[in-house]
């Protein structure tokens, strides 16, 4: 359990699928986010960058659905994705930092609580890491991702441990196999993901799933 004493860790652990109390924390906590992830050694961003260059080297477009202060952008970059790449996320602040840092060709607010204004089977990788904390609906979530994936293209995600398991993600990632949306390529975990916890408490592991979409 996450102490209850620290408010960041508690909020961090028990998530909202509040859109606007998400917006809302990620907006102040925008500035300081990239330093207390990399003092937590953060390890999810490095993971789905190897994992996209390694799997789908020819990618010439990537998608980061949550991409908040572009931490993925930015290990997609540095280990040399060159393709186009377009932010996705509901946090005005943390938008404008990964703005900054110059890794997106494309950085637009959105609520992945609705349907993406993104077009079928238009991108060859999409990424959606550290975000489906927040996104209890997790079948409809990741149809949406496979359904903007280009057929042959991957979809790479992160689900926290303890949520793979309480929301079923194991049948959901099944039951997609067997309508023929995508094909589980490598379901990892639990894997480190913030390995010294959120700053003192327990570690956390996740689940990283890449699938190829159909
Ligand atoms: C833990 S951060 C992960 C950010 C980034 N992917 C990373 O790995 O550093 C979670 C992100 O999900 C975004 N998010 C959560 N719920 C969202 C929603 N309904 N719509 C858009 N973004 C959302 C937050 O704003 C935040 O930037």
């Amino acid at each position: 359990m996450v102490p209850d004493a620290d408010p960041i860790a508690g909020w961090l652990h028990q998530g909202t699928s509040d859109a606007r109390e998400v917006a809302d924390r990620y907006d102040e906590w925008a500035q300081s986010y990239d330093d207390d992830l990399t003092s937590w050694s953060y390890q999810a961003p490095s993971v789905v960058a190897e994992t996209v260059v390694t799997k789908h080297p020819a990618a010439g477009s990537a998608l980061d659905v949550g991409c908040g202060t572009g931490l993925v952008g930015r290990a997609l970059r540095a280990r040399g994705f060159a393709g186009q790449l377009v932010g996705l996320d509901i946090s005005h602040a943390s938008l404008e930092v990964a703005q900054q840092h110059g890794a997106y060709d494309a950085l637009l607010h959105v609520d992945l609580q609705q349907q993406l204004t993104v077009e079928d089977d238009s991108v060859d990788v999409v990424v959606c890491v550290g975000v489906m904390t927040y996104l209890p609906e997790v079948e409809t979530v990741w149809r949406e991702l496979a359904r903007v994936g280009r057929p042959g293209g991957l979809v790479v995600a992160t689900q926290r441990e303890d949520l793979w398991h309480s929301r079923h993600c194991q049948a959901v990632v099944d039951r997609l196999r067997d309508e023929g949306v995508w094909t589980p390529l490598e379901i990892t975990g639990p894997a480190p993901y913030l390995p010294e916890g959120y700053g003192g408490t327990p570690a956390v592991g996740c689940y990283y799933l890449t699938a190829l979409v159909s």
